[in-house]
């Protein structure tokens, strides 16, 4: 066994022939049971696109590099899964481009952060993260209060984000404006904004309902991250006893 073994090695022709065997019958495992399902992304309810003014707070935080030290992705082990909750699923980034996983946490993952903290707790956080977590490292962005969000282009924004394949419909695109307004004015008339978007935010969020902000944008794309997916509908379900 050895001695062939000795054989095999010291002959290039051989070990390169037998090589390529190996990896294409590597490849054939991996990649053809793919043809034989409809999909890889495993089919759970609730996975929604994002609302126009979670869209823009989502732009918010990949401007600011939130990514940098925050993960979206919470991984299938017993640890992550008692801190941070159901481990991610394909189909909850299945409308993200690009994706927001991340690879690196020196702050916490996000992706179950929605609804953990109140709209005011995460304005504060923002303006000054020591101001409630006092040991906190994470940068303050207090500006995003002050800068009043640019939305005059947001039907573009949809239109280019159906283009790859979210599928807004046109009366989402019709009423972008008018709910990206009516998300951050809970006095607003929000039932058809509800109705687009099952399980919408909807609040002062930065305590200004007179103008949208970018903090309104960030915090309503936070306050959502992990609350469309009704876990108990998923399976399987080893992990959640
Ligand atoms: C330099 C690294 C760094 C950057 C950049 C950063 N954070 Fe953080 N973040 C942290 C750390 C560390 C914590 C934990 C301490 C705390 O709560 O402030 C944290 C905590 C958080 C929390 C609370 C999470 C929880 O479950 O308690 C949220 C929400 C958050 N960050 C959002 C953001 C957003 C949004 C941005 C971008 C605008 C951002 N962070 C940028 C490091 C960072």
């Amino acid at each position: 066994m050895v001695l062939s073994h000795a054989k095999i090695e010291t002959n290039t022709a051989i070990l390169l022939v037998l090589s390529l065997l190996t990896v294409v019958i590597g490849g054939i495992v991996e990649i053809i049971p793919l043809y034989t399902i409809e999909t890889t992304i495993e089919r759970v309810g609730g996975v929604r696109p994002y609302t126009p003014l979670e869209l823009v707070g989502r732009n918010i935080y990949i401007r600011e590099g939130c990514y940098l030290c925050h993960s979206q992705q919470i991984r299938p082990f017993r640890d992550e899964v008692e801190r941070y909750g159901h481990y991610s699923l394909a189909a909850e980034s299945m409308y993200d481009h690009p994706f927001q996983w991340g690879s690196k946490r020196t702050g916490p993952d996000l992706a179950r952060v929605g609804g953990k903290y109140s709209d005011e707790w995460h304005v504060a956080h923002m303006v000054e993260p020591r101001s409630v977590v006092p040991e906190s490292i994470m940068p303050s962005y207090p500006f995003l209060k002050d800068r009043v969000l640019k939305t005059d282009d947001i039907t573009a924004h949809l239109r280019a984000v159906r283009k790859v394949g979210v599928p807004y419909s046109d009366e989402m695109i019709a009423q972008a404006r008018a709910d990206m307004e009516a998300q951050q004015n809970p006095d607003a008339d929000t039932a058809g904004l509800a109705k687009r978007y099952p399980k919408v935010p909807v609040g002062i969020f930065d305590g200004d309902p007179a103008r949208i902000t970018e903090m309104d944008a960030l915090v309503a794309y936070l306050q959502m991250l992990g609350t469309l997916v009704d876990f108990s509908a998923v399976t399987p379900q080893q992990l959640k006893q």
